[in-house]
């Protein structure tokens, strides 16, 4: 079984990059990515490559060689599905906000609604990948819908493979291109091998590894925690690392130089976002609660209470440094999204951080290099005001398009995404526009504390239990 054309149903974070890779790397497969939002398509479709909507390095060079060639963006769903003989769903999964489930469980109302599209679409021999990031047993509801099409439609069969997605975003085209494995899960080994056929075209069969669907579906969201668990469990030292006069840094050198630990993904910071690693463990938790393991649940639970303890007490040392009120006074972010080199902010730690500022009546300059304004004000649940009204003692925030613009005036700079143009910043001229006493709170340690402090700043950095 040979695949010629590929359909990708979501053309998001993930969908995108994927089969702009995919297309890439495969000449021969016809690759056509649909979604029924067609400013997306039209974006993806932009003549202009530094508009495409979704910001990746790497991602415009590779869209630019392979669209109109074997890589189609388009509206057209049921038509491309119907032509496909291998159809990945990479639709958004986020967590449920109401009904059964609510807060932990992922609403799989698009999935669903995907499921349904290509049982009513398909023709002939279909084999449906699930991409998103799905709960377990995920694909045993796409498969009852699919079997129940079979049933009335003889001509037609399919079969489900689980592929999950480990790209992280702002690295996604280096992680596509040259993955530490892939996974494939399923039954039908026909299937199963004609995906790493695909696959195989750039990366290494040892690479290559396959599963049943359910440990497929479980290793994604094992992954996931267990990185997650590890942001947690560094932020928790660093914590104790301030109280101590310990530097979480060095603590963290110390214990990375143990290979069983490793030194990668232990920088402390103001807590995870993403739109993966709190959703997946809200779904690892909801699925043991569900199979009546409360202990493994809570266990769990405590990495994402962690998460949202660090980005409160963040906040709250802000107020307690700036002499227990920052009512009226303002405050410069650097970095709204939730990490560097993407324009994504779900769950991004800037969003609580600032909303707690915000709730305790400061003015806010926010400085981002790519997120949009219309984003924060969606993010904040405030539009950005006009001009700072310091008196009403009400927060409120507005965009700086520079970090000069952020900081005059302000009494204090927090940097919470680790974006390159903050690592060396010219502190000596950016103090020089603020209100003394001035303050740095680096929740992302990428300010060299030497400069800081020699720019006549009081420093704060994560982790750092120096005064
Ligand atoms: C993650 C997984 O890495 C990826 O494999 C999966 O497919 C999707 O979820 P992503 O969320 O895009 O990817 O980015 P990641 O680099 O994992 O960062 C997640 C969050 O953790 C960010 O907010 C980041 O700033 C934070 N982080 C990461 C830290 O605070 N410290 C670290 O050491 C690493
Ligand atoms: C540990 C540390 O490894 C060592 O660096 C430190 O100096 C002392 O504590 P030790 O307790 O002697 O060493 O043995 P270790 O191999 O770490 O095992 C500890 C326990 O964990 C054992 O009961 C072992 O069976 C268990 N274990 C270890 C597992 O259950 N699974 C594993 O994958 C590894
Ligand atoms: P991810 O990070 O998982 O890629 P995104 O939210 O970035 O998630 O992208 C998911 C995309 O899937 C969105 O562009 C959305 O419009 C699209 N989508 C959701 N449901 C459907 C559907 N039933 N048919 C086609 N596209 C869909």
């Amino acid at each position: 079984m040979t695949i010629q054309r590929i359909c990708c149903i979501g053309a998001g974070y993930v969908g995108g990059p994927t089969m702009a890779v995919i297309a890439d790397r495969c000449p021969e497969i016809e690759v056509t990515v649909v979604d029924i939002n067609q400013a997306r398509i039209d974006a993806w479709n932009d003549a202009d490559l530094s508009r495409l909507p979704v910001y990746e390095p790497g991602l415009d060079a590779v869209v630019g060689r392979a669209r109109g060639r074997n890589l189609t963006f388009s509206t057209a769903v049921e038509a491309t599905v119907a032509s496909a003989d291998m159809v990945f769903i990479s639709v958004n999964t986020p967590t449920k906000t109401k009904g059964l489930g609510a807060g932990q469980a992922s609403d799989l109302r698009w999935v669903e609604a995907c499921a349904r599209t290509v049982a009513k679409a398909a023709t002939g021999h279909t084999i449906v990948v699930e991409k998103s990031t799905l709960p377990v047993r995920t694909a045993a509801a796409i498969k009852t819908i699919l079997e129940a099409a079979q049933e009335d439609d003889q001509q037609r069969c399919f079969s489900v493979l689980s592929n999950p997605e480990f790209l992280a975003e702002g690295t996604a085209i280096r992680d596509l291109e040259a993955p530490d494995r892939v996974l494939i899960g399923g039954e039908d080994a026909a299937s199963i091998e004609a995906l790493a056929a695909v696959y195989s075209h750039w990366v290494d069969e040892a690479k290559i590894l396959r599963t049943n669907l359910w440990s497929s579906e479980l290793s994604k969201l094992t992954a996931n925690a267990f990185l997650a668990q590890r942001i947690s469990s560094i932020n928790s030292v660093a914590a104790l690392c301030e109280a101590t006069g310990a530097d979480v840094r060095e603590v963290a050198r110390a214990i990375g130089t143990d290979s069983r630990i490793g030194p990668k993904f232990l920088n402390a910071g103001p807590g995870f976002g993403g739109s993966c690693f709190q959703k997946d463990i809200l779904n690892l938790v909801y699925l043991c609660r569900h199979f009546g393991l409360p202990e493994v649940a809570d266990y769990w639970e405590s990495v994402v209470a962690l998460n949202t303890w660090q980005q409160h007490r963040i906040a709250q040392l802000v107020v307690q440094k700036l002499f227990g009120t920052v009512t009226g006074k303002r405050l410069a972010i650097f970095g709204f999204a939730f990490k560097a080199d993407t324009n994504d902010t779900r769950e991004a730690p800037a969003i609580r951080i600032c909303g707690d500022l915000l709730e305790e009546g400061a003015q806010l300059a926010i400085h981002d290099p790519k997120v949009e304004p219309a984003q924060m004000a969606r993010d904040l649940k405030q539009e950005a005001a006009a001009a700072a009204d310091v008196l009403s003692g009400t927060g409120s925030w507005a965009l700086a398009e520079s970090v000069e613009e952020a900081v005059s005036g302000a009494d204090a700079v927090l940097i919470l995404t680790e974006w390159n143009v903050y690592r060396n910043l010219n502190w000596a001229e950016l103090a020089g526009r603020m209100r003394k006493p001035a303050w740095l709170f680096d929740a992302r340690a990428v300010a060299d504390p030497a400069v800081v402090r020699a720019a006549g700043l009081t420093l704060w950095r994560v982790g750092d239990g120096e005064d």
